[in-house]
């Protein structure tokens, strides 16, 4: 079931600059790219680095420990190995509010 949560607020994270929150345990990134703001996992996909503790250049965020980079985006990996991804979650803005949809997923059903 998807939830909005609210994560942050505009003047938290000017352009070029990213945000960690964490949302009942999940670790979410924010990066604002050019007034665009984007939230994706902040775990890595290699070894769990914090990428909100990276560097971003436009749209490609750098793990930090590694040097593994993704589109902020698209969730994809920018290099080698191409074609993994980490999750992506919409962002809406609201007044100065920053709020993440996520889509958490259903609760098992009772035995
Ligand atoms: S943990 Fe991110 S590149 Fe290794």
């Amino acid at each position: 079931m998807a939830e909005l949560i609210k994560v942050a607020t505009v003047d938290q994270l000017r352009p070029g600059q990213m945000f960690y929150a964490e949302v009942d345990g999940l670790p979410v990134a924010l990066a604002n790219v050019a007034g665009t703001i984007y939230a994706f996992s902040d775990s890595c996909r290699h070894a769990g680095g914090p990428l909100s503790s990276g560097v971003l250049r436009d749209e490609v965020v750098t793990c930090p420990w590694h040097g593994w980079a993704y589109n902020v985006r698209t969730g994809k990996s920018v290099i080698p190995p191409v074609g993994l991804r980490i999750p992506i979650y919409t962002v809406d803005v609201v007044g100065t509010d920053v709020f993440v949809e996520i889509d958490w997923p259903d609760e098992p059903a009772p035995c």
